[in-house]
């Protein structure tokens, strides 16, 4: 089989079979398709797509590329859960304990932030002491006893997507949803989970922009599910303007705690009973979304999530001290807050600036080497709809290193449009695909 002919096929818009996937994918992973046939195929595809079956194809061979990881020894369904990503988006840090406090188990592996959107593991190591490297049996042995753990990537897990997704970045080949839901999924499946909920982000911090993208990648990634054997389901949710209040590691776990005592920001509450009802559908533990909704919200306002998170914190080395005293987490040494040159009503927050901002100010990585500030980063004072007179606080920056200070004024600045009269409401949920 040659990867010449398979290149052909797909830029004459054919269909390929399984095998023409998996020797292509191998082949690739092994050194010998070199790098500028799987870019030209990747070109195709983005110019002529996949269908459902070729893109489970996909995911499976790219699942299948390196190490999966065994779960079998958890009792009951695992179900993962995955954001593509956003500002401020913390909603991990509330949703793992809050499941895993109704009774389903949560073995989450999550990653580290670069540019300008965060990541899991870099908030919980602002918990100092917080161990994100686990070995694959002390993972399964905590998630046995706790009910809930987050961790690193061990292993060489899907080796072809590492490989794939590089050559992509650098060959405009990103933006394809066959190309792009494979990515996403093949590395839950390899991870291991019986069921997935995912969290397609839509608007100006998001990677998909327009709704319809959005809606399109979300129902291919609940496709591959049908296809390959596992349930999905996806909301499609708002990120046109960060979620909460916090954008910065440690600022964003001291909002999760917040919100794990009931007094957080409502989207950010809200978005965690939505994707926590699906996955304790999908883990077997309420029969429909509706009880579900009751089962977390209970746990919520009795503090069972709370105490959950506690005890991860504990099991995983870190300081439960700065869970029961936020005030405990690192601080950065000043604020310079930021205000409103006009008055109005806030119209819009383009979400991007914000994460942009507070990457400026070191809370986020230029490059996947670069040191990262645990401390710093952005708090919103006002959010989209609410009125502003001249001179109030619009955000307050958290600052350690006053470099890139002005820059990151004017891009929060430029963030905020202020206009007259209030803005109707954006949805925070679009819509739910299974
Ligand atoms: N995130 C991924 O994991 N893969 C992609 O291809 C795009 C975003």
């Amino acid at each position: 089989m040659r990867a010449y002919d398979i290149i052909y096929r797909k830029r004459m818009g054919e269909e390929l079979t399984t095998e023409e996937i998996r020797a292509l994918v191998s082949g690739f992973v092994s050194g010998e398709v070199p790098d500028y046939q799987m870019a030209a195929w990747a070109m195709a595809v983005c110019i002529r797509g996949m269908t459902p079956r070729e893109t489970a194809d996909l995911t499976m061979a790219m699942a299948e590329s390196g190490d999966q990881i065994d779960l079998s020894a958890i009792a009951g369904r695992k179900v993962d859960k995955h954001s593509t990503g956003g500002v401020g988006d913390k909603v991990s840090l509330v949703l793992v304990p809050l499941v895993a406090a109704c009774g389903a188990p949560v073995a989450k592996m999550s990653g580290r932030g670069l540019g300008h959107t965060g990541g899991t593991l870099d908030k919980l190591e602002s918990i100092p002491g917080f161990r994100v490297e686990l070995s694959p049996e002390e993972f399964v042995a905590q998630v046995n006893r706790i009910g809930c753990a987050v961790a690193g990537q061990t292993g060489d897990l899907v080796p072809a997507d590492k490989k794939l997704y590089a050559l992509r970045d650098v060959t405009a080949t990103v933006d394809s949803i066959p190309l792009i839901a494979s990515s996403i999924m093949a590395k839950k499946i390899a991870g291991g989970a019986d069921a997935v909920v995912l969290d397609v982000k839509t608007g100006s911090g998001a990677f998909m922009k327009s709704l319809d993208e959005a809606f399109r990648l979300a129902e291919a990634m609940v496709a591959i599910g049908r296809q390959v054997g596992r349930e999905v389901a996806a909301l499609v949710s708002d990120m046109d303007q960060p979620l909460g209040h916090a954008v910065g590691n440690a600022l964003e776990v001291a909002e999760a705690i917040e919100t794990l005592r009931g007094f957080g920001p409502k989207d950010l509450e809200e978005i965690c009973l939505q994707l926590g009802a699906q996955m304790l559908r999908l883990a077997g533990v309420a029969a429909d979304g509706a009880e579900a909704r009751k089962m977390l919200l209970r746990a919520l306002r009795s503090g069972r999530g709370l105490s959950k998170l506690i005890e991860m914190v504990e099991a995983q080395g870190g300081d439960a001290g700065c869970i029961r005293q936020p005030v405990k987490l690192p601080r950065a040494q000043r604020v310079v807050p930021v205000t409103a040159p006009e008055g109005g009503y806030v119209q819009s927050i383009t979400a991007l600036e914000v994460g942009v901002a507070a990457q400026l100010l070191g809370a986020g990585r230029e490059t996947k080497e670069s040191p990262i500030d645990l401390s710093v980063g952005v708090v919103l004072r006002k959010k989209v709809g609410e009125p502003v007179a001249p001179g109030d606080v619009l955000a307050e920056l958290h600052v350690s290193d006053d470099r890139r200070l002005a820059e990151a004024q004017e891009r929060l600045l430029g963030a905020y449009r202020i206009g007259p009269g209030q803005p109707a409401p954006r949805p925070l949920v679009y819509g739910l695909v299974t």
